[in-house]
């Protein structure tokens, strides 16, 4: 139908015109392995049984967080991905199983580098593709996560007008960054402290501290240390997140520490990130745009289904594929597996 193929027509041209604005500011394009193993994400993960080696399994990337990271450790300055991304959770009209992120990540960076990039591109992308729509502020207002609960009562505020029918204009985009966000927040059922963004997540410092001061005065009290992390909102909607990113590997470990990981558990799970990172790493950041969110606002869609060629329903099922299905016991028995009905 007309509508459904102008929105994938106008999801290629927005992805080209990201492809072009990126390569013209000297970001490079880098394809990240599928095939990997977990990452603390927060979701979980789909896994893929291995077939050479009996009882392993592959995990399917959440994010190319930890891929993207070890580019910069190599000295790749400025890396961008359109990433696929593979979380097993809860699907809802703005969430998919799997879903497409531009990823992107830079060394050396400031906050203002990576928000004013972003702010730069939207509106090169509204200018020439959505002439129509008008974005509401520009720059961007930036509020802190403290000001946002406080006077929206939300982390990711719908900051459009009103019109006199109480209707929202349609061609309006209201975007802003909600910045300062906690570093920790406490997991009530599990009784432990977890990563509001990631465990790779900076906190701020104080001006004069050492790496080791930082340590102690996050140790002492997590609840209270702010992050270095920003999301991007668009008339309500989450549309983004990213953050500058630890470079130390001491103050990485001790975050590790806190979110209750055990040192084995630390070199098994993260080892070659901190070995990596043993051998020196630029101070580093970066962000992830959910592409599918935005394409789905920007085409004035109630759901990202609309915007995705052969979407999944609301509880994962590809119905034309007949997705997920069982496979044979050959299958099975090649990959190690036996299942409940086999
Ligand atoms: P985060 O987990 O915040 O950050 O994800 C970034 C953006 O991806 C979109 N998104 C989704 N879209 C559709 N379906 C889903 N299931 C789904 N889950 C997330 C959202 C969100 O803002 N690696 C970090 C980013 C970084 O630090 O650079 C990350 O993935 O729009």
């Amino acid at each position: 139908r007309q509508r459904l193929y102008q929105n994938l027509v106008n999801r290629h041209r927005i992805i080209k015109l990201i492809r072009d604005f990126l390569s013209d500011n000297n970001f490079i394009e880098i394809e990240t392995p599928i095939l990997t193993k977990s990452t603390p994400e927060g979701a979980r993960d789909y896994v893929v049984p291995s077939r050479l080696e009996a009882g392993k399994f592959y995990a399917l990337p959440q994010s190319p967080q930890q891929y993207k990271q070890l580019l910069m450790v190599s000295g790749i300055e400025r890396y961008f991905q359109i990433a696929r991304c593979f979380r097993d959770e809860d699907t809802r009209g703005d969430r998919q199983p799997e879903f497409t992120q531009l990823d992107l990540e830079m060394d050396f960076p400031t906050q203002n580098d990576i928000l004013q990039l972003i702010e730069n591109l939207f509106k090169e992308l509204i200018i020439k593709i959505y002439p129509d729509k008008r974005i509401k502020e520009f720059p961007f207002p930036r509020i802190s996560y403290q000001e946002a609960m406080e006077r929206y009562n939300s982390d990711r505020p719908d900051l459009r007008e009103e019109n006199d029918k109480g209707e929202k204009d349609p061609n309006e985009l209201a975007f802003a960054f909600v910045v300062d966000f906690p570093l920790f927040e406490w997991k009530k059922e599990e009784k432990r402290w977890g990563a509001v963004h990631h465990p790779f997540t900076r906190p701020k410092l104080e001006s004069g501290e050492t790496i080791s001061q930082t340590i102690e005065r996050i140790k002492k009290d997590p609840g209270i240390p702010l992050a270095d992390q920003y999301d991007c909102v668009l008339n309500g909607n989450e549309v983004g997140g990213g953050s500058l990113r630890i470079s130390e590997p001491k103050l990485l470990e001790a975050i590790f520490e806190i979110l209750g990981h055990q040192s084995e558990e630390i070199s098994a799970k993260f080892g070659h990130l901190l070995k990596a990172f043993s051998y020196g790493v630029p101070p580093h950041g970066g962000i992830e745009l959910g592409l599918d969110r935005i394409i789905m606002i920007l085409q004035n869609e109630p759901s990202i289904r609309e915007v995705i060629a052969f979407p999944k329903t609301g509880d994962g099922r590809d119905l034309m594929m007949e997705a997920p299905s069982t496979i044979d016991s050959k299958q099975l028995k090649e990959l190690h597996l036996k299942t409940f009905n086999s």
